[in-house]
């Protein structure tokens, strides 16, 4: 039998490790792209990651220029910001404003176009 005086100093010790293990700070758009974007999207980018075969809609394939090149950089920055059902696609592709920082949602926008080694062409 564990006295409740043990079980709370156990506790906290179990939340402060917890507490300084979980908040990564995600620095670069590489980094968050792992952290928040290869479950739908791959982890080479390219649409197939873990939980994509759950969704009804195929998450977009960012290696692909054809696929890419149709998104302007507002698109993809408002996309980014609001999410799928903003720029009338899937509401499957969930909003990040609230999770990155302005400068973050650049660097994914730059990043992306990394990925797809594209402009933006009509
Ligand atoms: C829960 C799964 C999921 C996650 C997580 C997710 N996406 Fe998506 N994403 C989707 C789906 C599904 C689509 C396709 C929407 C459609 O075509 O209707 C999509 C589409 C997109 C598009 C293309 C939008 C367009 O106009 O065609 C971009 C860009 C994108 N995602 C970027 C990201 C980035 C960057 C992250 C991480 C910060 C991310 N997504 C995280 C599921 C996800």
């Amino acid at each position: 039998m564990i006295n409740p005086g043990k079980f709370a100093v156990i506790l906290s010790v179990a939340a402060s490790a917890i507490f300084t293990v979980v908040p990564v700070i995600a620095e670069t758009a590489a980094d968050n792209y792992k952290l928040y974007c290869v479950q739908c999207h791959g982890t080479n980018m390219a649409g197939g990651g873990v939980n994509a075969r759950g969704l009804t809609v195929d998450p977009r394939d960012h290696t692909s220029a054809e696929d890419m090149r149709v998104l302007s950089d507002e698109d993809l920055d408002l996309v980014l910001r609001k999410g799928g059902m903003a720029v009338g696609k899937s509401s499957l592709m969930p909003p990040f404003a609230r999770l990155f920082s302005e400068e973050e949602i650049q660097e994914m926008v730059q990043y992306l176009r990394e990925a797809c080694q594209c402009t933006y062409a009509k």
